[in-house]
């Protein structure tokens, strides 16, 4: 059996062979603009995917940014719900096109495990602001309002599972316990809940994120719908 500084020496020299991360470049430093030279000559620790070691992170984002899927992701934030960074580290694992966070600006990072880095997140105050923002967006059908999908199991509301998602579309989360606000809900197109099957009242808000955000993925991507 190999010690750790056996497998760390060999994972060095095969950089593509790691996901913790890898050592200082072997060899001839690689062209290109998207290579950063402090990370060539120090290693790169960094939770990005092996395509990604050694880029420059402008150049991760821009990367990203010529293939971003058309669905956002937006969750309420008046209680700096711990949630939200694990939205946001599920959200960049999906190329979400942008994360949302309506009324407090300071959110708990932590869950994120630095995936906000490579993702675009916009602040927006109030409901009426995020509404207001996403009227004018101009990424909707024909150009026009982006349709807000609201999550939540909510008197009312239809199942995710029968429902045809729009390809550009904001999915929307409420907090943990109080869910989403009034005013939210109030602002949706639709108001869409996971099929749950035991006792329970609900699940947890990331854990609800991540599914609704692959089931756009199955209809959209994998197009199973
Ligand atoms: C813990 S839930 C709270 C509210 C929930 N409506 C209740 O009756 O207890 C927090 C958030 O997680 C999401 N969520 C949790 N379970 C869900 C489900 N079964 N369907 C849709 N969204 C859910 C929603 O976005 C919700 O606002």
């Amino acid at each position: 059996m190999k010690n750790a500084d056996e497998f760390l020496s060999e994972a060095s020299q095969s950089p593509e062979l790691t996901t913790w991360g890898v050592g200082p470049w072997q060899g001839e430093w690689p062209l290109g603009d998207e290579f950063d030279p402090e990370l060539l000559a120090n290693g790169d620790t960094r939770n990005v995917l092996d395509h990604y070691r050694y880029w420059k992170m402008e150049a991760i984002v821009a990367d990203l940014d010529k293939r971003r899927h058309k669905f956002h992701v937006a969750i309420e934030n008046w209680q700096h719900d711990l949630n939200i960074g694990s939205i946001v580290r599920t959200a960049n694992a999906f190329l979400a096109a942008e994360v949302h966070i309506i009324g407090h600006r300071r959110w708990n990072r932590r869950g994120a495990m630095v995936t906000d880095r490579y993702q675009h997140v916009r602040h927006h105050p109030t409901v009426d602001d995020f509404l207001a923002w996403c009227n004018a967006s101009g990424l909707g059908p024909n150009g026009g309002a982006l349709p807000i999908i609201a999550i939540d199991n909510v008197p009312g509301c239809q199942k995710i599972e029968e429902y045809d998602l729009p390809e550009s579309c904001m999915l929307l989360f409420g907090q943990e316990g109080p869910g989403l606000s009034e005013a939210a809900i109030e602002a949706a197109d639709a108001v869409l809940e996971i099929s749950q099957f035991g006792s329970t009242r609900s699940i947890n808000a990331s854990a609800a994120a991540a599914i609704t955000m692959h089931c756009w993925v199955e209809q959209h991507v994998f197009k199973r719908r």
